[in-house]
């Protein structure tokens, strides 16, 4: 392991800490609507413009003196330097003693700066895609390619995933792309029973080429198409790697000219910007994967050149700060208002909780504040009619991130406009509630019995003064999806800089894999490396189970 190149600094030990806290004790006070009616202008000042994207933070508890303070807190954590570290690929992941490239990904393909191997593999891409496309990429039989399916898990899944869902309106009319990345094999054959192995092309995501469950699914992908094809020479015509271990792909039977290259400083959680977006650009086209691409650079230039007090993943990162740290906040909610958009929220779980849910500090030490929060959320307006409920009358404050794309590519506009006022009309529930006494007086002019108002006042009362920001773009585009993804990437660099942690290793998630290792034999009724009493006691009753009859 190498040192961290950023010097280590504890937020909680800074004046501007205190100063935090004593400012949070007076705005716990005050209701979002008197910031309103004290400043005309309150809406304008707190609206943030960069890469198509629009920021609102106008329904938060925070006015100058507060901003200021939590600017001064991310200025005191050399947030500036971060950033020049991070975007110049320096070896900031020092625990995996690796640099941070994803940014370096999205350079357009004619910049000067690019990797020469970066450009390759944007070309190696398009040259995949057209010949896809193009229904030149034949099967064993002779017959054009109809379906890929990518096997991955995590990063190598989620992010592309999500993109090819959200870019759905802009999908190649034939071509179809589908996603397995469950170790459970109902998921891979729900996808194998609908389609002809004769006719599918299998993209293996895997960087480490490690991961037991992107193995698994892709051994028997292998099975499904050479028993059908009667050899294994066909693996050539049906199998495309992406890993930066190109030598173990080669070892599982892919031709190398089919091995697209990972670099290891691309996080798990940041693949799709590499060769792993290629299910992304098969979906719909190269340009569209380039445009993509763009709208994240456009986001990055935004966020290495703009102002301190105007770089929106930095306001975004505060906010969130501010609640966490100061409000005591444990859970953020991110509402996309748009159905295309609806794996956003699965996709933040990992950028955001693989990224920051960590305990020590860039020296190892345990550290005496809160980092990351529960990041949760699915898409409006279906979460209105089961869980806003605690939203607006649970005992939490849980922040809330609306994401608003204002034109649907449906052409059904009127429709679609109920979205957006649903959207507003959340946030505007969250920030002025309704009081129990407006409630009862409501009931008593319907026609109520005043103490029975009272009563069910008490139930239909909501407290209010709940915040959220709203992101909003004139549309989804490829451009603006970039930009999104990208503006939560940095957001979550800014917040890790901030809470002094490495938010680019994921040792937490490892202890489990090697476990289940030991387990496995066990569970298959062998002799098991099983210490722990619960665990063997566990595997002999399902042994019992499984052995028993239905
Ligand atoms: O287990 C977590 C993880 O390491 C993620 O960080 C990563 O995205 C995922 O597994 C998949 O890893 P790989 O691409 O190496 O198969």
């Amino acid at each position: 392991m190498i040192k961290s190149p950023l010097t280590p600094i504890n937020p909680s030990q800074l004046n501007v800490w205190s100063a935090l806290q004593a400012a949070a004790l007076v705005a716990q006070k005050r209701h979002l609507k008197a910031y309103f009616s004290e400043s005309e202008n309150r809406f304008q000042s707190l609206q943030y413009r960069a890469a198509g994207l629009t920021l609102d933070l106008s329904r938060h508890h925070i006015d100058d003196n507060i901003t200021s303070l939590l600017l001064s807190l991310a200025k005191q954590c050399n947030i500036e330097k971060a950033i020049e570290a991070q975007l110049s690929g320096q070896h900031i992941n020092f625990t995996e003693d690796r640099p941070v490239l994803h940014t370096q990904q999205r350079l357009p393909i004619n910049s000067d700066t690019i990797n020469p191997e970066v450009r390759k593999v944007r070309e190696k891409i398009r040259a995949i895609t057209e010949k896809v496309q193009t229904r030149q990429w034949l099967g064993y039989s002779g017959k054009p390619i109809e379906d890929v399916i990518n096997i991955g898990i995590g990063g190598s899944d989620l992010g592309p995933r999500m993109a090819t869902e959200a870019l759905q309106h802009l999908h190649h009319p034939t071509l179809k792309v589908h996603f397995s990345a469950n170790i459970d094999p109902s998921d891979l054959r729900q996808t194998l029973e609908k389609l002809k192995p004769e006719t599918t092309l299998i993209i293996v995501a895997s960087k480490s080429w490690s991961t037991l469950e992107t193995l698994s699914n892709a051994t028997t992908a292998k099975q499904w198409i050479c028993d059908a094809a009667s050899n294994d020479s066909c693996i050539a015509q049906h199998f495309i790697a992406i890993s930066s271990r190109p030598e173990l792909c080669q070892q599982f039977g892919i031709d190398p000219v089919n091995i697209l290259p990972m670099d290891d400083g691309i996080g798990g959680r940041y693949s799709l910007w590499s060769a792993v977006g290629l299910s992304i650009a098969l979906s719909t086209s190269a340009d569209v994967f380039e445009e993509l691409l763009n709208g994240a650079h456009q986001m990055d230039r935004h966020f290495a050149t703009s102002p301190i007090d105007n770089k929106l993943p930095l306001l975004l990162a505060l906010i969130e700060i501010w609640y966490v740290n100061f409000w005591g906040a444990k859970s953020i909610a991110t509402l996309p208002y748009n159905h295309d958009l609806r794996l956003f929220p699965d996709f933040l779980q990992q950028l955001t909780m693989e990224s920051n849910g960590k305990s020590v500090d860039r020296e190892g030490k345990l550290i005496d504040y809160d980092t990351c929060p529960v990041e949760w959320g699915s898409a409006g307006t279906i979460g209105q009619h089961s869980f806003h409920q605690l939203l607006h009358q649970g005992t939490q404050m849980i922040p809330v991130d609306f994401i608003l794309p204002l034109k649907s590519p449906t052409g059904n506009q009127a429709q679609y406009n109920h979205l957006i006022s649903n959207c507003l009309a959340q946030s505007q529930a969250l920030m002025d509630g309704v009081s129990a006494q407006t409630m009862a007086k409501k009931l008593i002019k319907e026609g109520s019995v005043r103490t029975e108002a009272q009563q069910l006042a008490a139930h239909k009362a909501i407290p209010g003064n709940r915040p959220s920001t709203i992101i909003s773009m004139a549309s989804l585009t490829p451009s603006t999806l970039g930009a999104l993804i990208a503006l939560y990437e940095h957001k979550v660099f800014c917040q890790g800089i901030i809470w002094n942690i490495n938010s680019f290793d994921q040792w937490g998630v490892e202890l489990g894999k090697v476990i289940s290792k030991d387990i496995y034999p066990g569970v298959m009724g062998a002799s098991a490396n099983m210490e722990n009493p619960a665990t063997a006691a566990s595997v002999a009753e399902y042994l019992a189970l499984l052995g028993g009859s239905d």
